[in-house]
């Protein structure tokens, strides 16, 4: 599984070019991009989607920049489960907020993925996160479980100190789901990705695939 995530890192780093501002996002697959671009010595600034991810770059002497001044040429991230329609779902790590400030606002966003993540709906295999605050995260539960068929709160505090409740069951509407869980008061943000997605790169066993 490692060299197949690997492999879609290499292929993704193939598209930063030096001088450019990089988004990287977080995860397994993100930690190959980062070690493969920190050998290629090129003149880039990164901006990270998460402190693990600010840290593993800062340790391999990349410049750092943040998204308050900088837009991203190029975004490379993971993700739990891609669909046909090149919709996400994202946070299997809890990255997801900073994942989504920095890869929507990306010029190019490049998804890099192992083909265990290919799926025909959201939901088959893996949890939706959905980042919630500690104030309200009980209340939140409640009216997510009514929506989904199971709601577990992770034992995890997000890089913004909130929690993240992992949402069970097939989703079929991603874009509509997206929008309706960030109109639930108390929700901060939610692993859904159904924008901005330029490139979906995936490490099969019969080699990179991308689509
Ligand atoms: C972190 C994420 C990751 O990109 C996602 O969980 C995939 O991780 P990995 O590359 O380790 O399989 O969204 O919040």
């Amino acid at each position: 599984m490692e060299e197949l995530k690997k492999r879609a890192a290499e292929r993704a780093c193939k598209y930063i070019k030096d001088g450019m501002i990089v988004g990287m996002g977080t995860g397994s697959t993100v930690k190959h991009a980062i070690d493969i671009l920190s050998k290629r010595k090129l003149r880039v600034v990164v901006i990270p989607t998460s402190v693990e991810t600010e840290d593993r770059c800062r340790e391999a002497g990349m410049e750092l920049g943040s998204i308050n001044e900088l837009i991203p040429d190029i975004a490379i991230d993971g993700a739990d489960e891609v669909d046909p329609e090149k919709n996400l779902t994202k946070g299997g790590g809890g990255a997801l907020t900073r994942e989504k400030i920095i890869d929507y606002r990306a010029k190019k966003f490049v998804v890099i993925v192992d083909e265990s993540k290919l799926v025909k709906h959201l939901g088959e295999k893996h949890p939706l996160p959905v980042e919630v605050l500690p104030f309200a995260y009980e209340r939140v539960r409640k009216e997510l479980a009514e929506i989904f068929e199971k709601v577990e709160k992770r034992d995890f505090v997000t890089d913004q100190g909130n929690y993240i409740l992992d949402c069970y069951g097939k989703i079929t509407n991603p874009h509509e789901m997206e929008l309706m869980l960030n109109n639930i008061p108390g929700v901060v943000e939610n692993g859904l990705f159904t924008r901005n997605v330029w490139k979906v790169v995936v490490g099969a066993k019969k080699g990179v695939k991308t689509f």
